[in-house]
């Protein structure tokens, strides 16, 4: 794996659909999006990090960020296609989101994960110490209020 060979950009080219919509089949909540809801999620996300494999053009990973520039800061949709896992790449995601300067004052910067995934998160900063609040959510969704995996 040449990891120089992955470039972060910051949009995905509508020629990329189709493997954003493959790497959204492979992540348990984001299974069966549509291509005309997904050019809409990624017209009005505030911030988008897309990973592309130069040499053949694929999109191999992806990540977003919804945020108010001041206060708070929401990280949606982290994934790496199943064949590249394992080689950084998710590294490179979250490198690049913590890194964003449109984040450096943003007070907090919050995730929601599977309890698995807690340890790789930690190497950001990012903890489970968070006071008495709890999650909540009001959903149609009946992917994220089913038992998860
Ligand atoms: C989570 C994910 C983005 C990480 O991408 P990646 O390119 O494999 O990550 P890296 O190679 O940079 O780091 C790998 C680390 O991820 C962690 N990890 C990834 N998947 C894991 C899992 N299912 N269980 C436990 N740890 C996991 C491990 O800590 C691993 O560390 P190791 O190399 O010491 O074993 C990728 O596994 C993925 O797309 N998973 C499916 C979608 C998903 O669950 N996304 C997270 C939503 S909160």
């Amino acid at each position: 794996m040449d990891l120089s060979e992955i470039e972060v950009r910051d949009a995905v080219d509508a020629d990329c659909l189709p493997d954003l919509m493959n790497l959204f089949a492979s992540a348990w909540w984001a299974a069966g999006r549509s291509a005309s809801d997904l050019n809409r999620m990624l017209e009005t996300s505030d911030l988008v990090f897309g990973l592309v494999h130069r040499p053949s053009g694929r999109l191999v990973g992806f990540a977003r960020v919804l945020t108010d520039d001041v206060y708070l800061a929401v990280v949606l949709d982290v994934v790496v296609a199943p064949a590249w896992r394992g080689f950084d790449l998710g590294a490179m995601l979250l490198d690049a989101i913590v890194g964003h300067p449109r984040l450096a004052a943003v007070r907090s910067v919050e995730l929601v994960c599977q309890p698995e995934l807690m340890p790789f998160y930690r190497r950001w900063g990012f903890t489970e110490q968070i006071g008495r609040s709890r999650l909540m959510r009001r959903t149609s969704d009946p992917l994220l209020s089913d038992t998860q995996p």
